[in-house]
């Protein structure tokens, strides 16, 4: 890591990088497309930090966080320039019946907690305080379901990147220095035909993830077929994987027949994700695609960035609106950025492969 030349150069990442929670909730707003909503928004947001703070303290214990992103067009409204690197509108999917559909929203809250009454509160003051400026494009709230699994009964996560990895595989670094310390976020909202899963036998179930049900153990190579959802979603370059972090959570509502997985998955790049729906949506080979799509499809997609909590905080409520300016909202690039290395492109994202 390099050293901070001036303590208040240190540039903080928001936390996107943290413990698993019981509970998230997952709130997509788009703004009301009326110029003079984007220096409100701004306002509001140079007030968050204090918002979550304050929801924060009534239980310190529960760990309540609050990660925000922005979508392409909503980042050149709120802020012009400069604009992070790889930043673009969710890219749609189409292959036979397989639809990765790109849906709206501007801002990103991805609020965890262990408790969901935290949750609950914080989405409720940012919406009172976001009032009419706002619409909400999606909402949902996820909950932790036995021993992490997903509702389609296999345990998620277990190949998440941990500790330094985690950091590596998420943070912006050297690539992008105006950046460094933020992140991309993709993320979709997944509904289950749950009949039709259930109708498969736990093998076939087990073929599909390419993990045992049961014990989670990995399938061996001999046995995971091609098609198998961890082995398409397993990026390597050079014999190197590259990772993403994801944090999914099941949802539902079993009355109405909604049984769900809320997929967040945050990268340095957005091309890594890119890469791995692309794998699972087209296949790899085209046409050996992931079976687990046969039994789930996507309602939403988006792609935001998160940049640093620094940048939040230096967010001034009176700042021109520089989709008229192009100005820059924050006034210095960070001058102190992650332990990265400094090629950047895709291949600094490699880490080596642990069996
Ligand atoms: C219906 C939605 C999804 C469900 C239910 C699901 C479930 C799972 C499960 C059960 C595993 C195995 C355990 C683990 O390592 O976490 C897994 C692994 C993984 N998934 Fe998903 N997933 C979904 C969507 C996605 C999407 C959209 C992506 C990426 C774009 C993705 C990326 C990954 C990755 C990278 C792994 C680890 C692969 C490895 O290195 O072994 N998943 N997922």
């Amino acid at each position: 890591m390099d050293t901070p030349k001036e303590i208040n150069e240190v540039v903080l990442p928001q936390p996107v990088v943290g413990p698993l929670t019981r509970s998230a909730i997952f709130l997509v707003l788009s703004i009301r497309p009326d110029r003079c909503n984007h220096p409100a928004v701004r306002f509001f947001l140079a007030g968050l930090s204090g918002l979550v703070r304050a929801v924060e303290f009534r239980n310190i214990e529960a760990g309540l966080t609050c990660v925000i992103g922005f979508g392409s067009d909503a980042w050149d409204k709120l802020f012009g320039l400069p604009r992070p690197a790889e930043l673009h509108p969710f890219r749609e999917l189409r292959a036979g019946n397989r639809h990765a559909v790109s849906t709206p929203g501007d801002i990103l809250f991805h609020i965890r907690a262990k408790r969901m009454d935290l949750c609950f509160e914080l989405e409720t003051r940012i919406l009172s305080s976001l009032g009419d400026i706002v619409t909400v494009a999606d909402e949902v709230h996820g909950f932790r379901y036995f021993d992490d699994r997903d509702l389609l009964g296999f345990v998620d996560g277990t190949e998440n990147p941990r500790g330094a990895a985690a950091s590596e595989a998420a943070i912006v670094g050297n690539e992008d220095p105006a950046f460094a310390g933020g992140s991309y976020v993709i993320v979709q909202k997944y509904l289950h035909d749950m009949k039709g899963w259930d109708s498969l036998s736990v093998e076939t179930q087990e073929l599909i993830i390419g993990r045992r049900k049961l014990s989670d153990i990995e399938l061996s190579d001999a046995e995971k077929p091609a098609y198998a959802h961890n082995a398409l979603t397993s990026i390597e370059e050079d014999g190197k994987q590259l990772q993403i972090l994801r944090d999914n959570m099941p949802f539902g509502r079993p009355g109405q027949e909604e049984f769900g997985t809320y997929f967040i998955g945050y990268c340095r790049t957005p091309r890594v994700t890119e890469k791995m729906l692309e794998n699972m949506f087209i296949g790899n080979p085209p046409g050996t695609y992931d079976r687990l799509l046969d039994f789930s499809h996507p309602a939403t997609g988006s792609l935001f960035f998160v940049p640093t909590a620094t940048f939040l905080d230096n967010i001034s409520a009176d700042a021109p609106d520089t989709s008229v300016t192009g100005a820059p909202l924050t006034p210095e690039p960070p001058s102190t950025v992650p332990a990265h290395d400094d090629s950047l492109g895709i291949g600094s994202l490699k880490e080596e492969k642990q069996d």
